[in-house]
């Protein structure tokens, strides 16, 4: 594993690999529609042998093997042991689903083996970025295709900011990471993402936006609760102890209010949609 990607490893095997278990069910209902719109954007994937990076628990290792079909099959690979073995739970009895425990961006995959590489949210973690992509391309056959699904910009995703600006109130919260660094919004720069892909050789990148508003079914309280541990001050706020959490999970719950439509917390999100082929 790649010495530099340690505290990403680190913080996905421990903490937030647990709550990103904790909070499967509701993670994965919400997440349905961008695995959706990416099958979308792959087309006919039948008889193809696809890689998922930063799987996870799996929900869209097991899309890709859906599409695949019985002729073709979906490895997932992902650095977070405790998600793994989630991932290999929900795979049981499936002959077209593995995983590998590893760091994608040094990962010693046997050349040339996939068609299809895919990520939902699980490529935007790497110290170095281009590094990762080079090695991706080696494991690709010529022609291969991508789709990864990440973030806009924070400004643009009000399910992000409006947590954000009610927990600033109560946490300091850290910078935004430099351009480039390891973080949700690391592929926000569509013009730095493509200099990145094409200096690993992939062509034809483009970067169609993704608009899609995200559901959070129950009380603007339950949906407050959901979006602080997920942010960037859920740490911040578990570690400040007292009843500062709850103070903040009420004060951003008011600011849903207006958000609430028929018993669904609503929030816009905007991401990319990155396609590229193997040159
Ligand atoms: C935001 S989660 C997305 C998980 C999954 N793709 C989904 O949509 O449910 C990011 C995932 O990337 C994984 N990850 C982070 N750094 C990684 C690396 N260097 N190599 C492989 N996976 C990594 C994490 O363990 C985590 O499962």
């Amino acid at each position: 594993m790649a010495e530099a990607n340690r505290d990403q490893i680190e913080f996905w095997s421990t903490t937030q690999g647990h709550k990103w278990l904790r909070l499967e069910d509701r993670i994965e209902r919400m997440m349905t529609p961008f695995t959706e719109a990416g099958l979308a954007a792959l087309g006919d994937i039948a008889g193809r042998h696809c890689l998922d990076i930063g799987c996870g628990a799996a929900g869209t290792t097991l899309a890709l093997a859906d599409a695949a079909g019985e002729s073709g099959s979906a490895a997932g690979i992902d650095v977070s042991p405790p998600l793994l073995e989630r991932a290999w739970q929900r795979a049981k009895g499936r002959r077209n689903v593995c995983f590998a425990e590893g760091d994608a961006q040094d990962y010693a995959f046997r050349d040339e083996t996939f068609d299809i590489l895919f990520s939902r949210f699980g490529i935007m973690f790497f110290r170095d970025t281009p590094a990762a992509l080079a090695n991706l391309r080696r494991a690709c056959r010529p022609g291969a295709r991508l789709v990864f699904i990440v973030w806009r910009e924070p400004r643009e995703n009000p399910w992000v900011m409006i947590p954000v600006s009610a927990a600033k109130a109560f946490v300091e919260l850290p910078p935004r990471p430099a351009p480039g660094e390891p973080s949700q919004f690391q592929w926000a720069d569509a013009e730095l993402a493509t200099g990145w892909l094409e200096g690993a050789g992939w062509r034809d990148c483009r970067f169609e936006p993704l608009d899609i508003a995200l559901e959070m079914p129950g009380t603007p309280l339950e949906a407050a609760r959901f979006l602080l541990q997920m942010g960037p001050g859920a740490a911040l706020l578990a570690e400040a102890g007292g009843d500062l959490a709850e103070r903040a999970e009420t004060a951003l719950a008011e600011d849903l209010v207006p958000h609430l439509r028929n018993g669904a917390v609503i929030l816009d999100s905007a991401c990319w949609i990155v396609s590229a082929t193997a040159a």
